[in-house]
């Protein structure tokens, strides 16, 4: 689908976010055909820029990041409706100068009234910015028209700032003019999960308490925090990427089948799980954290978490974090689900790993089995974007020898169609006004419910564990998963 005649501005588009991804998915759709001749791109930042300058940064930004081929002719389609508008989030007649470009974009380009705010800024700042779209009127749409919302997570630091930043943005814009963006849900493996579930007959069956032995939702990064420790430092990586990204692929990989893929009803059966997740009640023995220390990594020298640029002094926050959790439903009763995010670990990896009981009665000998695991499906999220099925094979040769064999489905293999970037997809459906993949606020006070008491917890138990960079995080997380008697996968 083609998204209809509107406008998008970009608040903080000088940010990286702006530059990395924003501006880029925007080129590759309009390079994929997918945004109309009708479509406008208004930059609000506060460098003192004319629209030319702000051509040339996004030519450069979209010629680096973008994934599509870059196209004279579709750049100069679409660059003529760039427009840049330079101020302060505090200062009126800035938003005023936004009111006309928006305006002359109706009337130069035909966005017929129909324009998305993107707050690419830190949360701290939407109250000034959406005061100042409702007062210069942008906020309310005339007749036959829409106006829509885009905020980037961190949804609050927690479930009580979650609400009061929800409220405030609701005071502007309705509920369902709201969308919350979580990037994970626009990648193509995340939603092949459900069309590997609800599409085929022979993993329903075995999904559940019968066959699982227990769930490992992985997130592992190679990257150390950067130059992010103004987001990153008090935040962490169980507010960073649990509470959002994790907690949507656990409640996808638990949910039952919605009745359609409809907003409503998807959300409603990700909500179900997400209220019966509980977490454990000896938080200490069942979640782990830890902090990078200077060390080495790809054979490259690499700085220590603390050391890293604009780092408070003996900062406790976690850059690796394990959790426990269980979901308190039928389908999944007693079956852990293992959730770990860190920076610096071994790779970059994320998967969903589910992981089966061992066959009831295995008629070999116990030495022909040595080498014989569990049963695993994994999705593999990312990079190398797959399916890997894991069973027991007979060894070639006069014994009767089994060991684990893997089958693998490759995206990259199967398909000669490119995906297109998560933020492709999302920017696309905010436009057409599609909202299954965009959270509603209570799967975002669930997921603060869930992590609170853990969050607090933490707070009033020392330091995070150092673990070295390239490796999978602290002993700590191996010793949590060692007294359930588990290891993690080494992915
Ligand atoms: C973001 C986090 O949401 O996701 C970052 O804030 C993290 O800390 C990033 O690096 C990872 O995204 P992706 O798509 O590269 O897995």
């Amino acid at each position: 689908k083609i998204a209809g005649p509107s406008g998008l501005v970009i608040f903080g588009v000088t940010g990286d976010l702006a530059q990395k991804k924003l501006l880029p998915a925007v080129y590759d759709l309009a390079n994929r055909g997918l945004l109309p001749p009708a479509f406008g791109l208004t930059g609000f930042a506060r460098r003192d820029w004319e629209d030319q300058d702000f051509r040339k940064i996004a030519h450069d930004a979209i010629s680096k990041h973008s994934r599509t081929p870059f196209d004279e002719g579709v750049w100069e389609q679409l660059s003529k409706g760039f427009r840049f508008v330079s101020g302060e989030f505090s200062d009126d007649s800035a938003f005023e100068r936004l009111a006309q470009t928006v305006q002359r974009l109706d009337d130069e380009r035909g966005t017929r009234g129909n324009h998305a705010f993107y707050l690419s800024v830190p949360p701290g700042q939407f109250p000034l910015v959406l005061q100042q779209l409702a007062k210069v009127g942008l906020s309310t749409p005339a007749e036959g028209t829409w106006r829509r919302v885009v905020v980037e997570k961190p949804f609050g630091h927690d479930l009580t700032s979650a609400r009061e930043l929800n409220d405030v943005v609701e005071q502007v814009f309705p509920p369902e003019s709201v969308f919350r963006i979580d990037h994970y849900l626009g990648k193509e493996t995340v939603q092949n999960l459900l069309a590997l579930r609800f599409a085929n007959q022979m993993f329903e069956p075995i999904w559940n308490a019968n066959y699982v032995d227990h769930v490992q939702i992985t997130m592992a990064e190679d990257i150390g925090i950067g130059s992010r420790a103004g987001y990153y430092d008090g935040i962490g990586a169980a507010r960073d990427v649990i509470q959002n990204h994790l907690l949507q692929l656990l409640a996808l990989t638990a949910m039952e089948e919605p009745v359609s893929f409809e907003a409503d009803e998807l959300r409603a059966e990700k909500e179900k799980v997400l209220s019966a997740v509980t977490i454990p009640r000896d938080i200490g023995r069942h979640t782990a954290r830890g902090q990078y220390e200077a060390g080495w990594q790809g054979g490259e020298e690499v700085l220590g978490y603390l050391q890293e640029q604009g780092m408070s002094t003996g900062s406790i926050t976690e850059t690796y974090a394990a959790i426990r959790l269980d979901v308190d439903t039928r389908r999944w009763a007693g079956v852990p689900f293992y959730l770990r995010a860190g920076k610096r670990l071994g790779r970059r990896v994320t998967e969903i790993a589910i992981v089966f009981k061992r066959a009831p009665h295995l008629p070999f000998d116990l030495n022909e089995t040595q080498e014989l695991g569990q049963n695993a499906i994994v999705i593999r999220v990312q990079p190398d974007e797959g399916v890997t099925i894991r069973f027991g094979s007979k060894v070639p040769g006069t014994a009767m020898e089994v060991r684990d064999v893997t089958m693998d489905f490759g995206y990259g293999h199967a398909f000669t169609e490119s995906s297109p970037e998560a933020y492709e997809r999302l920017i696309l459906d905010m436009l057409l006004g599609d909202p299954p993949l965009f959270p509603r606020q209570r799967e975002v006070e669930l997921s603060w419910q869930i992590l609170d008491p853990i969050i607090d917890y933490w707070a009033k138990h020392g330091k995070p564990e150092q673990y070295r960079p390239g490796t999978w995080g602290p002993p700590s997380a191996d010793a949590m998963l060692a007294r359930d008697g588990r290891t993690w996968r080494r992915p």
